[in-house]
């Protein structure tokens, strides 16, 4: 099991902190996502209703916190005060000769081009390297999300090649490039 625990939490720009996901959180994330909805749209799953409940984000905290404990996951919060303004998870983390996980982001629209994401991105990078003891994050974006790029570019991820059809984002199967970011 990961440590969730304190040594996991930072200071981003513009008074962001970035902690470890709680399940108390669920009210905050819930309220981020409906302020959040449009600027998401495009990026991310199609969502159903219940995704933008308390109830829903409930569920949905209880599933990474389920992958934290059984160590393939790392899911994290950014916090404005009391108010979520974005979210950065490591998926699929795997150990073995491969020692590498996905990793996945937003930053609430009010709190854009802050270098918010590239910061906490940066935080994640550290923690993997250090914390988790993984040799590589893999991240895909889609080919037209020239803010993602930027983040990558600016936190070391190299490209490395075209996967089509590769994720189901907003609706249907989008060709994604694929980044990697060695981490020794
Ligand atoms: C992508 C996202 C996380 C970036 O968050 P952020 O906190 O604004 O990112 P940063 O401020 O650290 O960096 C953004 C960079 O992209 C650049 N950028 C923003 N919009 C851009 C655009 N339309 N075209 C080109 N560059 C753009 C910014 O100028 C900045 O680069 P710079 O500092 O070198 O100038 C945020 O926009 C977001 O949540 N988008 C929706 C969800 C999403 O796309 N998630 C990622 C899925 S792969």
């Amino acid at each position: 099991m990961i440590d969730g625990g304190g040594g996991l939490a930072a200071e981003l720009p513009g008074d962001v902190t970035i902690r470890v996901l709680r399940s108390s959180d669920a009210e905050r994330l819930g309220a981020a996502y409906r302020r959040n909805r449009q600027h998401l749209a495009p990026w991310e799953p199609l969502r159903s209703a219940e995704f933008f409940t308390t109830a829903g984000q409930h569920a949905n905290i209880g599933e990474k916190l389920g992958s934290l404990a059984a160590g393939t996951g790392l899911p994290w919060i950014l916090l404005a005060g009391d108010r979520a303004v974005g979210a950065m998870a490591l998926t699929g983390m795997v150990r073995g000769p491969f020692l590498s996980a996905n990793l996945g982001y937003w930053v609430d629209q009010e709190f854009s081009g802050q270098g918010i994401a590239s910061a906490a991105v940066g935080h994640v990078i550290e923690a993997s390297r250090t914390r988790l003891g993984l040799h590589r994050i893999q991240a895909a974006t889609l080919k037209h999300n020239a803010a993602s790029r930027r983040v990558l570019e600016r936190t070391g991820f190299r490209e490395i090649g075209l996967a089509p059809e590769y994720l189901q984002i907003a609706g249907s199967w989008q060709d994604h490039v694929l980044f990697q970011r060695i981490l020794h």
